[in-house]
């Protein structure tokens, strides 16, 4: 294992509050800012864009971490599309993909909306798709997917680790189900990237969207997507940085990925992607993911074994422990623990809402662990709620 109290000196806020909040977003550690700091104070320039020395300055630390990422991952560098985050990137699929009329996507109820809505607004254009239900763990089963496929399902669109119970898919096997059918995948990667090995070489999916400011540490506004066939879309973000010649009618577009990243980009938030990236390879992946895991795991159980406690999700889950004091509306549960503990979770719907309503409540309060917090935060979490019992008794 790693030494959990040395790396949270790395994480400032971690004295004033019990951060129980990382699915949403993660902190950020000091070196990872101090790398952004050193971009604004020292060689502050645009990307791919200059012959002066602070613009190549900034295009050779962007295209470093460009390829940090890539190697994380697994994946080469021309392949690596930065964003603002797993959203952006996964619309970005949906607006650049050539659908036809009468094309099929099939995805999952169990989606963040990011992975959800994109395919449903494809709707407007002749597209069907069909939802899957996950079992009440957030397990989805293959045979299921499988079962939905058409010969005209062109998609499979799907989380890797669901955002409201922490369970995980193997993506793996669906890849290879899928292609055996012609149909591509697509991986929301927002929960996996930084709390698992993501291998995208050895899964073998299409296309994978991450958020930077997640599992990676890195700032809010940066991500990542993966795009496996970059000739298979037609950009549907054009401009600055993405062409190579422009006449008075007509361009000719960069390759991949410049042709996919249109506008200046968020240069100090790559940047610091890519430290943030060595920082958790540094401590190591797998020890990472032990240590989330088992943090989930106590803490699903020792609230499991409150009588006021309903805890959702699977045994195994990444990290993430949804549950309800019953008697007590989600939000006032966030709040309370907030107000009285200084404990940070998220509560309602987690920008899930129709897996949550699957579960026929109004909304869960979701504990959510990453690599620095610890077994006595996990024990003042389990206690407060412990204290809840008097306000439902
Ligand atoms: N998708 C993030 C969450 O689940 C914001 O909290």
């Amino acid at each position: 294992m790693y030494d959990v109290y040395a790396v949270r000196k790395d994480f400032p806020v971690l004295k004033e509050v019990v951060y129980l909040d990382n699915t949403a977003t993660t902190q950020t550690p000091i070196p990872v800012v101090e790398t952004m700091i050193d971009y604004f104070y020292r060689y502050a320039g645009n990307y791919g864009r200059g012959a002066h020395r602070l613009a190549r300055e900034t295009t050779n630390h962007y295209e470093d971490a460009r390829e940090i990422v890539a190697s994380f991952l697994n994946a080469e560098p021309l392949n690596t599309v930065f964003t603002k985050n797993t959203t952006e990137g996964i619309n970005l699929i949906a607006n650049s993909y050539p659908w036809e009329v009468g094309d099929h996507i099939v995805t999952t109820l169990l989606e963040h909306h990011s992975n959800l809505l994109p395919w449903m607004r494809l709707q407007k254009k002749g597209v069907n798709i069909t939802v899957i239900n996950p079992d009440n763990k957030g397990k989805i089963d293959s045979y299921l997917l499988e079962n939905a496929f058409t010969e005209k399902t062109k998609l499979l669109a799907i989380t890797q680790v669901s955002n409201v119970f922490g369970s995980v898919q193997d993506v793996k096997g669906m890849t290879k189900i899928a292609h055996r059918n012609n149909i591509k995948v697509l991986i929301d990667g927002a929960q996996s990237a930084g709390h698992m090995p993501v291998d995208l070489k050895d899964i073998g999916c299409d296309f994978f969207a991450t958020s930077g400011h997640k599992g990676l540490l890195g700032s809010q506004g940066t991500g990542v997507l993966y795009v496996k066939e970059p000739d298979v879309l037609e950009s549907a973000s054009v401009g600055g940085g993405t062409v190579s010649d422009v006449s008075e009618s007509t361009y000719t577009l960069e390759p991949s990925p410049a042709c996919f990243e249109a506008g200046t980009p968020n240069i100090p938030g790559v940047i610091g992607l890519g430290r943030a990236v060595e920082y958790v390879e540094k401590i190591g992946i797998s020890k990472i993911k032990k240590h989330e895991m088992n943090l989930s795991r106590e803490a699903a159980k020792k609230l499991s074994e409150l009588e006021h406690v309903e805890v959702y999700g699977p045994e195994n889950s990444l990290g993430i422990v949804p549950f309800n004091v019953k008697g007590l509306n989600a939000h006032d549960v966030a709040l309370i623990l907030d107000q009285t503990k200084q404990i940070c979770v998220r509560s309602g719907y987690h920008c899930a809402i129709p897996i949550t309503r699957f579960l026929k409540v109004d909304g869960t309060v979701r504990a959510s662990f990453a690599l620095y917090n610890t077994i006595e935060e996990m024990d003042i979490l389990v206690k407060a709620v412990s204290e809840l019992k008097a306000l439902v008794s």
